[in-house]
C-alpha cells in the first residue's frame, strides 16, 4: 500500500523522510507517529473517515478532515494556543510561532479554515475593515472553546491614536471580534492622523498614545501591548518610557528583506519579532523566485514552508495569510517538526536585498 500523494509506502518511515514528503493532506490514508516518535506508520482511515473524506466538496466534512490529518502532520497545531511553541509574551502567554493573517482573507470561511487545520493564533487590525466579518468565526470557535485556546491580535489605527481614543478602538475591536479581551495590542504605525484623515497629527506624542495602551493592560482589555512598523529607534526610545514592557515589534520580513539589524537589535531589547508578510504578500515576485523554488527542492519542502522556518530559525514568529485551504494547510503543517539545515540556511540568507513590498506614502523608514 502507498498513499498516493506523499508516495511513502506502507510500513514505519523516518521522521526526516515523513518530515520531507508529508506536504499535502492524504486523502486516503494517515500516518500515525509510533511510540518511539521516530517513526511513523501509514494507515488506512476508517471507514467513516473514508466516508467523510468523499464528501470533500461539502464543506464541514472538509474541515473536520483536514483538522484530523493536521494533528497527525505537526505536533503543535490544533494545541491550545497557551500549550503550542511560540514567543512568551510578557503576561506569560505564550503566541504561537504560526498565526492566520488576516488583512486580505475574502470571508471569515478561512478563519474558518484556519483553525480546522491547526492555527490557534489570528492576527487582525481595524484598518482590515473585516473585524465585525472575522468575529463571527471566532465567536462561533469561542462557543465550542475555552478563550485561552486562542491568541487574538488586533491594532490601533493612525487615526485613533488620542490617548482619548485608544480605549474605545480597543473596545470596538473586542466586540467586533467577539473575542472578550485581546491578547495584543499594537499601535499599527508610529504616525499619528488626525481623526478621519490622513494628516499628521501633533497635538499629542507617541508616549501619551503607548501610555494608554498600557492602561488598557492595566484594566484588562489587553493582555500585552506592542508596536509595529517601528524603527529599531523608536522602539529603544519607547523602551526607555514603557512602564510595562513592549511585546513585539510586527514588521515586514521575508528572505528578501531580512531587516537583520531591526530584528537583532529588537531581539537584544527583549522586544519580540513578528514577520507579517512572511511569504511576500505578492506571492509570485517571492515564492517564484528561482533560487528560492531550487532552494525548496533540494529541502523537500515549499517555497512557502521554507520561508515561514526561516524567520522562526531566527526566532521570529510569522503570520502568512492565505483564502485558499490547501496553502493554509501548507503553511502550518511540516515546518514546525523541522529545521534548515546550515547549507540551505545560508542560501536563505543570501537571497536578502532588502526589497520592501508594504511600502506606504506617509511612513519613513529611516532607522
Ligand atoms: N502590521 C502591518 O502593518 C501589516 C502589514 C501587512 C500585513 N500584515 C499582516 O500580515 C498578514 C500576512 O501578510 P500579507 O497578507 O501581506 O502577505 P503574505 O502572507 O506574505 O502573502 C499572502 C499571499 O501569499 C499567498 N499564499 C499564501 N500561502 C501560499 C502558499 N502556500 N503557496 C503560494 N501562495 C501562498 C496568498 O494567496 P492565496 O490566498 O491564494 O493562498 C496571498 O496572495 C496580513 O494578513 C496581516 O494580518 C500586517
Amino acid at each position: 500500500m502507498r498513499c498516493f500523494v506523499c508516495q511513502i509506502k506502507n510500513g514505519p518511515v523516518s521522521a526526516a523522510l515523513h518530515s520531507a514528503k508529508f506536504t499535502k493532506v492524504c486523502p486516503t490514508l494517515r500516518h500515525t507517529r509510533s511510540r518511539s516518535a521516530s517513526t511513523y506508520t501509514l494507515e488506512r482511515h476508517s471507514a467513516f473517515d473514508i466516508f467523510e473524506q468523499q464528501r470533500l466538496c461539502v464543506h464541514r466534512p472538509r474541515l473536520q478532515a483536514l483538522a484530523r490529518a493536521t494533528s497527525i502532520g505537526s505536533e503543535m497545531a490544533g494545541k491550545p494556543a497557551q500549550q503550542q511553541e511560540g514567543l512568551k509574551m510578557p503576561s506569560g502567554d505564550t503566541f504561537p510561532w504560526i498565526g492566520f493573517g488576516t488583512s486580505g482573507i475574502p470571508s471569515p470561511d478561512s478563519i474558518r479554515h484556519a483553525f480546522a487545520a491547526g492555527y490557534r493564533n489570528i492576527d487582525d487590525a481595524a484598518a482590515y475593515g473585516n473585524e465585525a466579518e472575522n468575529g463571527s468565526a471566532i465567536g462561533e470557535f469561542l462557543k465550542q472553546h475555552n478563550r485561552k485556546e486562542i491568541f487574538v491580535t488586533s491594532k490601533l489605527w493612525q487615526d485613533k491614536h488620542h490617548p482619548d481614543s485608544v480605549r474605545k478602538s480597543c473596545q470596538q475591536s473586542i466586540r467586533d471580534l467577539q473575542c472578550q479581551y485581546l491578547d495584543l495590542y499594537l499601535i499599527h504605525w508610529p504616525e499619528a492622523f488626525k481623526p478621519g484623515t490622513k494628516e499628521p497629527e501633533t497635538d499629542f506624542t507617541l508616549f501619551d498614545t503607548w501610555k494608554a495602551m498600557e492602561r488598557l493592560v492595566d484594566e484588562g482589555l489587553a493582555r500585552n501591548v506592542g508596536v509595529s512598523n517601528f524603527s529599531l529607534s523608536q522602539v529603544q526610545e519607547l523602551k526607555k518610557a514603557a512602564r510595562i514592557p513592549i511585546a513585539c515589534n510586527q514588521v515586514e520580513i521575508h528572505p528578501m528583506l531580512s531587516n537583520d539589524k531591526l530584528v537583532k537589535g529588537c531581539q537584544a531589547l527583549g522586544v519580540h519579532m513578528v514577520a507579517y508578510s512572511p511569504l511576500g504578500h505578492s506571492p509570485k515576485e517571492i515564492l517564484g523566485n528561482a533560487e528560492l523554488v531550487n532552494i525548496a527542492k533540494a529541502a523537500g519542502k515549499t517555497p512557502s514552508q521554507l520561508c515561514l522556518r526561516w524567520n522562526l530559525d531566527r526566532g521570529v514568529a510569522v503570520i502568512p495569510e492565505s483564502g485558499s485551504p490547501e496553502h493554509i494547510q501548507e503553511n502550518i503543517e511540516g515546518i514546525y517538526d523541522w529545521k534548515l539545515p546550515a547549507d540551505i540556511k545560508n542560501r536563505m540568507d543570501a537571497l536578502n536585498r532588502d526589497q520592501r513590498v508594504i511600502d506606504p506614502t506617509w511612513h519613513d523608514w529611516t532607522e
